[in-house]
This record gives C-alpha cells, sequence and structure tokens, in this order.
C-alpha cells in the first residue's frame, strides 16, 4: 500500500438523516492519515453531526483522535477515565455527588454544550462504549434550518439580540450537577447573540439552549420568556429533527455551534449506557 493507509474505496458514508446527519464506517480512527481527517471534517461541517462506525478506542487514543479535530479541553463538571483527563464520562451511574448525591442525567433537556462559558466549545465527541439494547438515543436539531424557517419578520426582531447563559439558569428544565464554589468562579455568566454566524461555513444558525438561557439583555423577564420558549418550541420542531440510536463503536461527533441535542434516559431499568466524550475548544459566538 502506497502512503494511505485507507484507500478511498474502503470506506463508505451514509447519509443517516434526511436534511443533517451521516455515518462513515471501515475507517479506524487509531490509523487514519491527514487527508481523512480533513475529509471528515468537511463531512461534518456538511451533516452537522458525524457517526464514525466500529470504533475501538481506549482513552488516551481517543483524546489523540479527537485532537485531530481541535484542542482538547478540560471539564470539571464531569467525572473524567482514569487513564485520561480530557475523557469525561456520560454514565448510566451518574449522580449528583456534591449536590443531593441523587441519580441525574446529564444532558436530558435541549441545550448546546456549553454556552455558559464565554467561548463554548465548538464540537463534542461521545464515544459509544457500552450502549443499551434498546432506548439511549441522542435526538440532534439543525439550527441552520430552524433559522432558515424563520419569518422575515422574526429573523429582523431577533438579529442584534443577546442573552444571557448560566451553569445554574433559573429556567433550567433538567437539573445540573452541584460545582464547588472555586469551579463555579471560572465559569460567570455569558452573553451570546441569539443568532451566530457559524466560523468555517458563514451560515447564520439559532444559539439557543433551553437548560442555560436566562434571559434576553434588554427585554422584561415575561417578554423575554415567551420569546425564548417560542424560538425553542420551534427549533426542535420534528422536521429539524434527527434521532441517533446507538451501536456500540460508534464515534458520534457534533458541531455545537449549528445544532441542540438532547440525552434519553428511557433504556430498560438495570442496563448499562457508558460513553466516553471528549469536547475541543472553540471561540466567542459572534
Ligand atoms: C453530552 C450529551 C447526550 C447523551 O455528552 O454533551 O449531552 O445522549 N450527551 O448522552
Ligand atoms: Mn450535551
Amino acid at each position: 500500500m502506497s502512503g494511505q493507509t485507507y484507500p478511498d474505496r474502503m470506506i463508505h458514508s451514509e447519509k443517516l438523516g434526511g436534511h443533517m446527519a451521516a455515518a462513515v464506517s471501515g475507517l479506524d480512527l487509531n490509523r487514519a492519515d491527514t487527508k481523512t481527517y480533513a475529509d471528515l471534517l468537511d463531512a461534518l461541517h456538511a451533516n452537522l453531526v458525524l457517526c464514525i462506525r466500529d470504533q475501538t478506542l481506549a482513552p488516551v487514543p481517543f483524546r489523540d483522535a479527537m485532537a485531530r479535530f481541535g484542542t482538547p479541553v478540560l471539564r470539571k463538571q464531569l467525572a473524567a477515565t482514569p487513564d485520561c483527563a480530557e475523557v469525561n464520562i456520560i454514565s448510566s451511574e451518574d449522580r449528583d455527588e456534591l449536590g443531593d448525591g441523587k441519580k441525574l442525567v446529564n444532558g436530558a433537556s435541549w441545550h448546546t454544550d456549553d454556552s455558559f462559558m464565554r467561548e463554548p466549545c465548538s464540537l463534542t465527541m461521545l464515544y459509544g462504549v457500552v450502549v443499551p439494547s434498546r432506548g439511549g438515543d441522542t435526538q440532534f436539531t439543525n439550527m441552520y434550518a430552524a433559522y432558515d424557517a424563520l419569518p422575515d419578520e422574526t429573523k429582523a426582531r431577533i438579529a442584534d439580540l443577546q442573552v444571557i447563559h448560566k451553569y445554574q439558569s433559573s429556567r433550567q428544565t433538567n437539573r445540573v450537577s452541584k460545582r464547588p464554589a472555586s469551579e463555579m468562579a471560572a465559569m460567570p455568566e455569558a452573553t451570546h447573540p441569539l443568532v451566530r454566524t457559524h466560523p468555517e461555513t458563514g451560515r447564520k444558525a439559532l444559539y439557543l439552549n433551553a437548560n442555560r438561557m436566562e434571559q434576553v439583555v434588554g427585554l422584561e423577564r415575561a417578554e423575554s420568556d415567551a420569546l425564548l420558549d417560542a424560538l425553542i418550541a420551534h427549533a426542535i420542531e420534528p422536521r429539524f429533527q434527527y434521532r441517533h440510536v446507538w451501536r456500540q463503536g460508534d464515534v458520534v461527533i457534533w458541531d455545537n455551534r449549528c445544532t441542540m441535542h438532547k440525552a434519553n434516559a428511557d433504556y430498560p431499568e438495570g442496563e448499562r449506557r457508558l460513553m466516553h466524550r471528549v469536547i475541543v475548544a472553540g471561540t466567542a459566538p459572534v
């Protein structure tokens, strides 16, 4: 074989949802070359959610593979694997350790990762290590399409609006883990535009997070709540969604700048679900 570890003809890709999401198979991320990673990034930009099937990746190789898409960043709100601090764990065993100690489902309401940060991560990579026999799907929604479908009048009204996002928002619909004061200090509230322009594709997307948005800057609370509720209801209409049914070994990469997503803890009682997770650095939304 000359140079290229994986000849293109062995790599198969298929569309998953109609308007977003694709899957690639026949590829081992441990051995993929630079050209392949560039193609995967293009496929991600075109499809918003990209699934790479049948991977076998220990935490350090997983982190190293994901580092080809950006700079992995540490997030202390989630447990990390003992082998690699940048690989977090999303698990059916998750509990609010510093709070009431009760079971907690991370990501159970519609959100985009990290929006409470001033520079939210650009991409999230979730690797299905143990997947339940059924259920535990991740839902996604296409925020380019949601923006495009808004009436012109609404587009004009929201064009310059900014929203305050918080780790613990008073509008929160899903409990998030309690964090120590030292960590909270590193997560002051962040103000982001309601409509953002994707830095790579140049396309406009709605930027919402049902679980972290506090209030629209300059609007009374009631008016702000009504606007945010209406925009969320619009953005999660079934026509904008794709639902990922996990297979063990899937690495699913999504772009937080143009999607929202949601976990579903609806798998059978007593079954395990274990995901390894990496996020890569992004820039302040504009
Ligand atoms: C996440 C997340 C969803 C899931 O990792 O950011 O929201 O289905 N996960 O586990
Ligand atoms: Mn999430």
